[in-house]
């Protein structure tokens, strides 16, 4: 009888077993994800399930990580990135059907290959992060499926990128899903970027408003294929290239389309833990659509960076998440828009681009108002100057969208409100905002599980169990209802997957270690302006230089040094020199970095060790690290103190430079005005603009990089000058006019670099290239700040020649 009872189950667990058996070749379960992954060949990526938040797995591609505790390692594809599955029981699955399925919670379905063999397959992760299904044993080429044909927002080196895909960004830093901006071949041919939010779809990159030609593209090549090759170049069949500031050296690469919308190439050597930025396409900061959301208007200040508010009389709708913009403060139907109760406010200055009701040629104010005032739809309206016929143009807008506000556009908003007693000041168009660029606070993902068909198991079971007598069916009745239960828990509801905060591997030492590290602040290996450099080695064998901060200058809490260093510190760029943390503590403010055995630029010149190619190498890497530091998100960190001996060497002598952002942080109430009220920087390498009390922008940095670049070509000082009478002068003035001056006259005679070139360097140099040098480095310490050229134009002038 027992047995009798018994019998059914042992039967079905025997089907089950056997079933399961015969129909899966392998899978890898989310429960032992540590140990259940695949690794490449060399070692050089993993593929498992990763975790993207609590209790929330994507099964998914990332670099292999060598030290566990760093940060989180970097991923690279994902094949459930908007459906993450449940940590019990979710499984990898390749069936003996050939389909290789991921399965959430054990019965969801919810991502596969669609993939149909007889053969036996095995899945196989390359060296190169691709992951393939392929016949057991068989050539890698001959596969069935690859994930190189599913990016999510990454390239490798080596993977095309054609017409059949796109890169689409993750929502944020630590929320992988699917966020807004994608990168595709659009009708025209040609690779761009488009902006497809919940309200509206548009093309950012390359300038909607320039023709494909003055983009440099060409719709022509109907190919559709784009390709980062493994020396550091992406080029697309519409002629559009970049080249990353490393080219030529295999490291490890990867494309990213990040979640701000831009996409930039990231390198670092086999074996390191940073990412550095070596290239990135060129999109205006503002100019990313959507970046303010609807109602919102985008700022952008060297200062300050770039800032999202939104429209007098609009309030955000979520406090977390600038692309949901803002919405009226107010309600205003088609009905009461009369002129008694609504008003249009001025707004200098700002423009919306598109959602134009149409355009209105030679109307005056007066009646574009009363057109606006007319048409339902109608929101506030743009009124501009046309110069060519000497007309006003009236533009009724029904929608504020990707707004921009610039002091240089001489475009005018003018926005209906209604008339009431609250005062809406127009300076609220660019305050009451927060920096975009602050990293994201982790946030919630909501999962909704939907109920699931009946699970055919248990249901056979029950047909089985129901023929059987009364006790056995009750027996079996209480089974059922269990698991039932079970299934109901685990399935039903929501499951909020509470995100984990990104890991930044950006540390706080506390003081006692750094003094350990630094053997009590023996080893002195600099002095500068805002404190002393020291030797240190840090508890895991790094060694570091560690900076400590004059006590004299702190006037700021912990939380505002902390604020200011962690942004200081998440800039990555090769030539840019690396934070790997601080300390504060009391009154001690330290800062730790990367240690560059190479020692300073000026060290190197002093000691003649710079022949002409790591001259001409130092001088256009650190113009790369000054363009990244001016145009990146965070431009309010101007250096203003560039010279040699801020300019740091590496073993390869590539520069990095050092002390950016500490005039910031050592003077942040400066920062809140117009002016700098003390000179800052070095004398020598000073740009006019201090010793005249105007306006300082990140011209400074232009002017005292030109100054560096003299000194490289001519290995004279410009703060010791050179011997010729003079009246009083700066002494920088005598380094810089007599290269002017010998470039004046020789000119006439057609060679002229040769006679300032530095003896030391003899004729082993490209005078081409020193040519292009010198007149760039002339163009940068012009007097006029506006003449001279940006530091991004500097890199675009020396590029140029170099790849011709
Ligand atoms: C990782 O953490 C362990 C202990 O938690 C430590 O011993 C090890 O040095 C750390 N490794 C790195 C590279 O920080
Ligand atoms: C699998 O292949 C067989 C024969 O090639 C075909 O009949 C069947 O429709 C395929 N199934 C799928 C899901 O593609
Ligand atoms: C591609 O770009 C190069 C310069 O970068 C230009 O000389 C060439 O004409 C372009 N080709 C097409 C088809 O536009
Ligand atoms: C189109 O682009 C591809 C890839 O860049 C290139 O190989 C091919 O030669 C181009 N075709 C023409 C007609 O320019
Ligand atoms: C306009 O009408 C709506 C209701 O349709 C009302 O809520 C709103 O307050 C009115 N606005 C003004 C300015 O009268
Ligand atoms: C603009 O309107 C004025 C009068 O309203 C008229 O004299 C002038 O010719 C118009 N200009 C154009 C370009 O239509």
């Amino acid at each position: 009888m027992i047995l009798m009872i018994h019998s059914p189950i042992f039967f079905t667990i025997f089907i089950l077993l056997f079933h399961f058996q015969h129909s899966l070749s392998f899978s890898l379960s989310v429960e032992r994800h540590e140990n259940d992954i695949i690794v490449s060949p060399k070692g050089t990526f993993t593929a498992g399930f990763y975790p993207v938040g609590e209790n929330a797995y994507s099964f998914a591609i990332w670099f292999t990580q060598k030290h566990k505790n760093l940060s989180n390692p970097t991923v690279v594809w994902m094949a459930n990135r908007d459906q993450p599955v449940n940590g019990k029981r979710s499984t990898l699955s390749l069936l003996k059907t050939g389909n290789l399925i991921l399965t959430d919670a054990g019965q969801f379905n919810v991502w596969s290959t669609n993939t149909n063999s007889s053969k036996k397959l095995e899945l196989f992760l390359c060296d190169t992060g691709n992951l393939i299904l392929r016949e057991h044993n068989t050539i890698v080429s001959n596969f069935l499926w690859q994930s190189f044909d599913s990016p999510t927002d990454t390239l490798l080196p080596d993977q095309s990128f054609t017409r059949y895909m796109q890169l689409i960004s993750s929502k944020s830093k630590n929320d992988y899903s699917s966020g807004f901006y994608k990168l595709l071949f659009n009708y025209d041919n040609l690779l761009c970027l488009i902006y497809d939010g919940p309200q509206v779809s548009r093309v950012y990159w390359p300038v909607p408003w320039l023709l494909s030609w003055q983009s440099g593209r060409s719709t022509y090549n109907s190919s559709k294929v784009a390709i980062l090759s493994p020396l550091g170049e992406f080029s697309s069949s519409d002629n559009f290239t970049i080249t990353t500031s490393d080219y030529g050296t295999l490291l490890q690469r990867r494309l990213s389309l990040d979640h701000d919308g831009n996409v930039r190439v990231y390198s670092r050597k086999h074996g390191q833990e940073k990412w550095s930025v070596s290239a990135q396409f060129r999109i205006g900061s503002c100019n990313i659509q959507g970046i303010c959301g609807p109602n919102g208007v985008c700022s952008y200040n060297f200062r300050s960076g770039r800032k999202c508010s939104c429209l007098p009389g609009y309030i955000r709708i979520d406090n977390q998440d600038w692309f949901q913009g803002c919405k009226p403060s107010f309600q205003l139907s088609c009905d009461n828009k009369t002129s008694s109760n609504t008003r249009f406010q001025h707004l200098p200055h700002v423009k919306f681009y598109g959602y134009d009701y149409g355009t209105y040629a030679n109307y005056t104010y007066k009646q574009c108002k009363h057109l606006c005032m007319r048409l339902c739809e109608c929101i506030g309206f743009e009124y501009t100057y046309r110069k060519q016929s000497g007309t006003y143009s009236c533009h009724p807008k029904t929608k504020f969208l990707n707004g921009f506000h610039s002091p240089h556009f001489q475009k005018s908003i003018f926005l209906l409100l209604p008339k009431n007693n609250i005062d809406f000041s127009h300076e609220n168009i660019v305050k009451d905002d927060s920096l975009v660029c602050s990293q994201n606070a982790p946030k919630q993902l909501v999962r909704l599980y939907v109920k699931g068909k009946d699970n055919r198991s248990v249901k056979f079971m029950l047909w089985f169990a129901s023929g059987l007598g009364g006790i056995e069916f009750f027996c079996f009745f209480m089974v059922w209802c269990f698991l039932l239960k079970n299934r109901k828990h685990s399935s039903e509801g929501n499951h909020n997957y509470v995100l984990a905060a990104a890991a930044t591997g950006f540390t706080k030492f506390t003081y006692s270690e750094l003094k350990h590290a630094t053997k009590n602040f023996s080893q002195e290996i600099g002095k500068g302006a805002c404190g002393t450099v020291y030797k240190g080695v840090l508890s895991d064998n790094r060694v570091a230089a560690i900076k400590r901060l004059h006590e004299a200058n702190q006037g700021e809490s912990e939380s505002e040094f902390l604020a200011e260093v962690s942004i200081i510190g998440r800039l990555n760029h090769m030539n840019l020199i690396g934070m790997w943390g601080y300390c504060a503590e009391g009154k001690h403010r330290l800062l730790v970095y990367e240690c560059m055995e190479n020692g300073t630029l000026a060290d190197n010149l002093s000691s003649n060790k710079l022949d002409w190619s790591k001259r001409y190498n130092i001088a256009m890497g650190t113009a790369k690290g000054l363009a990244y530091l001016h145009e990146e998100c965070l431009e309010w960190i101007l250096h203003c103190d560039i010279k040699p001996q801020n300019i740091l060497v590496d073993s390869d002598y590539q520069p990095k430079v050092a002390d950016f952002g500490l005039s910031k942080l050592l003077n942040r109430d400066d920062f809140d005005h117009s002016k700098f009220s003390r000179i800052r920087g070095t004398r020598g390498y000073m740009a006019p603009e201090w010793v005249f009390n105007m306006e300082i922008t990140s011209k400074v940095d232009v002017y005292s990089y030109g100054v560096v670049v003299l000194e490289m070509i001519t290995g004279k000082s410009p703060t010791t000058g050179i011997q010729i009478k003079d009246k009083e002068e700066l002494c920088h003035e005598r380094l810089v006019t007599w290269v002017r001056e010998k470039r004046r006259k020789g000119l006439e005679v057609g060679c002229w670099v040769e006679q300032i070139v530095d003896p030391k360097l003899g004729s082993n140099y490209d005078v081409k290239k020193m040519e292009t040098l010198a007149d760039v480095a002339l163009d940068c310490v012009k007097e006029e700040k506006d003449v001279r050229p940006t530091m991004s134009q500097v890199v675009e002038r020396l590029l140029r020649d170099e790849h011709n």
